[in-house]
């Protein structure tokens, strides 16, 4: 089943252009399944249509779905999420009854996961592989939350990771001869129960598998939805670095809202001229193809507005093909190296840090990180050269 993820900056055209690629891919005969994760639905108000939170088949091929979040945030979470609390509770007492020692790694990744915000979505999108399973349809088109949401969610799978290897193993070794001496001292209450553990392996489990389909660039690819505005440019080319950082291929940009031509003279034409500044941007800053549709007289609503839009934006192209076909993030042997390459376009040199962690690599670009895990045949090996060259990090491991 093919996945396409639909994200941007608020109000760009998300939602828009995620349906207009549904009915485009219906036109082209694909049974297509659409799935709203973002919080703050509105697939409904674009359809024009009233929709419940089971999904409705809204016109031939086209089942759409707003999932609510109460329904897929399941018990699981809430468990973990007493313990962690417990857990953060505890190490601060032991902190201060043993003086100042600052707040161990362990404490900031139990307070991140406490505090992540994409993790509702993410928990949402275990819906892809339910629409799979059902195999039922051929497209499962995304309208995700705003990028920050979305972006801070790949980083989740990184910070729990994180969690199971460095504080969850270890407490799982050890429990079995810790329990009976906490017993002992009234601390069992810190260690997690057997209902923590299953928990958390379930979402562990979970989390790994959405991540397996996000990161699978055979076929999902996501979308970036931009308008020709500075603030809106600007952000979508730091979301389309970091969407390649975590290893999410992005295959085209849906450049919304272009004013037409009827613009060029009167009250709106110094807009038209910035569009057109921006449209020269938008072709330099993405290496993917660009669909443009113009901003309509009116709100494009309903199946029917939709059709039409999605044959005025893909033409005779299936927009449930793959528009580019590229992997972020790759291996190169040469005689020389063994090179790890990650495309970031419009990164400069200044703003990435690469640091070696035994077997991860960890990639700093800006605010954002990625925890590699390396393969097999380049672990333990040392760095010989880190280089962006045209867009691309370049980690270069000797021989
Ligand atoms: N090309 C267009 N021409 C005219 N109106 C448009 C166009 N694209 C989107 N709109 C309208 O702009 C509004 C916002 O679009 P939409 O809801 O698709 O954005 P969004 O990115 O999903 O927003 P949010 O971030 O709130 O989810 C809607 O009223 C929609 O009908
Ligand atoms: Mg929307």
């Amino acid at each position: 089943m093919r996945v396409l993820l639909h994200t941007g900056k608020g109000g760009v055209g998300k939602t828009t252009m995620a349906l207009t690629t549904a009915f485009g891919a219906a036109l082209h005969g694909h049974r297509v399944f659409v799935l709203s994760t973002d919080a703050a639905h509105s697939l409904g108000d674009a359809l024009g249509m009233q929709l419940g939170s089971g999904p409705k088949e809204v016109a031939p091929g086209v089942t759409v779905q707003e999932l609510s979040v109460l329904d897929e945030l399941d018990d699981a979470w809430s468990v973990i999420q007493q313990w962690l609390d417990a857990f953060l509770r505890g190490e601060r007492a032991s902190r201060s009854a043993s003086g100042d020692a600052p707040e161990g790694e362990e404490e900031m990744v139990a307070e991140e996961l406490l505090a992540f915000p994409g993790l509702e979505e993410l928990i949402s999108l275990r819906a892809i592989r339910r629409v799979e399973q059902t195999g039922d349809y051929d497209v499962c088109v995304v309208d995700c939350a705003p990028t920050g949401a979305t972006l801070r969610l790949l980083r989740f799978p990184d910070v729990l990771h994180f969690f199971m290897e460095n504080v969850f193993e270890w407490k799982r070794r050890t429990m079995r001869m810790v329990r009976p001496f906490a017993k002992a001292v009234h601390a069992d209450r810190f260690l997690p129960s057997d209902e923590v553990f299953a928990a958390i392996e379930r979402l562990y489990q979970d989390i790994a598998d959405v991540r397996q389909i996000l990161l699978d660039a055979d076929r999902t690819s996501a979308r970036l939805v931009v308008n020709p505005a500075r603030v809106v440019v600007d952000e979508t080319r730091r979301s389309f670095a970091y969407l390649s950082l975590y290893g999410v291929a992005t295959d085209a940009v849906l450049v919304n809202r272009v004013l037409p031509d009827a613009a060029s003279s009167g009250y709106f034409s110094r807009w038209a001229e910035r569009q057109r500044e921006e449209l020269g941007e938008i072709e330099r800053s993405f290496p993917v193809p660009r669909y443009v549709m113009p901003l309509k007289q009116g709100e494009p609503i309903g199946p029917d507005a939709l059709t039409a839009l999605s044959r005025e934006l893909f033409g005779d192209a299936d927009p449930a093909g793959f528009f580019s076909r590229s992997r972020p993030i790759r291996l190169r042997k040469d005689a020389a190296a063994t090179v790890l390459e990650i495309d970031l376009p419009n990164v400069r040199e200044d703003e990435v840090r690469v640091v070696s962690a035994g077997r991860d690599l960890v990639v700093h670009v800006r605010d954002a990180q990625r925890l590699i895990s390396l393969p097999d045949s380049i672990t333990g090996r040392p760095l010989e050269d880190v280089a962006l060259r045209d867009g691309v990090l370049e980690v270069s491991f000797a021989p």
